[in-house]
């Protein structure tokens, strides 16, 4: 089976991590992605509870970039952080799939879904950055991170919002991913699909003030 496991340093370290990730090949997605998008950032600026917020993959901006949340999601989040009272600068931000999945259509590279087998192959670099990070709080946005972490029959539209103990983390809550809310059909749509993402936040926000 394909798996990152061979390629986990013996005592990891961010740097390492980061380091032996952007020369992983373990499942077929380093031929799509462009380099391997990992977690960020490597310090800890403030003191207090450490907070990792877990996406799918990627996207094209992402991709490009090479730094996990700065496309239109990535702006979304933001938005919703803040609003929340939680700062960015204050989190760990990654995600379950550290490269791009994609099909094209013309010129536009449509992001898709990693499969069973690509989340698995992938789960070791998730796995050793929260031994690393050692994050009291862990955020799953949407149902990739959540069901990685939390089990496949885990429904994120059933236990959204709740804080729940587990052997990750102290606490794990999971919630909409924020390209969900993109996605919206109408902006009354989205602006209530906004508010509860906010909630899900405030929730995380009362957890390590
Ligand atoms: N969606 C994700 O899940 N992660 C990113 O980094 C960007 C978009
Ligand atoms: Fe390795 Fe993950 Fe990229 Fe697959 S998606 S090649 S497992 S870093």
């Amino acid at each position: 089976v394909q798996t990152a496991a061979p390629l986990i340093p013996e005592s990891p370290t961010y740097d390492k991590l980061r380091k032996a990730a952007s020369h992983c090949q373990a499942c077929p997605l380093w031929k799509t992605g462009t380099q391997t998008v990992f977690g960020e950032p490597a310090g800890r600026p403030h003191r207090g509870p450490r907070v990792m917020l877990v996406g799918e993959q990627p996207g094209d901006q992402e991709d490009r970039a090479g730094k996990p949340f700065v496309g239109p999601s990535g702006r979304l989040l933001d938005e919703a952080l803040e609003a929340a009272g939680i700062d960015r600068s204050q989190v760990y931000v990654t995600n379950t799939v550290k490269h791009f999945k994609w099909t094209g259509q013309g010129k536009r590279r449509i992001h898709a879904k990693p499969n069973t087998s690509e989340v698995r192959a992938c789960l070791p670099w998730l796995e050793a950055e929260i031994r690393v990070f050692r994050p009291d709080v862990i955020v799953c946005l949407g149902a990739t991170a959540a069901q990685a972490l939390l089990g496949k029959d885990f429904r994120v539209t059933q236990s959204r919002g709740q804080p729940m103990s587990s052997d990750w983390a102290r606490v794990v809550v999971a919630t909409v991913h924020p390209s969900s809310i993109l996605r919206a059909p109408d902006p009354e749509a989205r602006e209530a699909q906004l508010d509860a993402f906010i909630d899900d936040l405030r929730t995380v926000a009362r957890l390590i003030h």
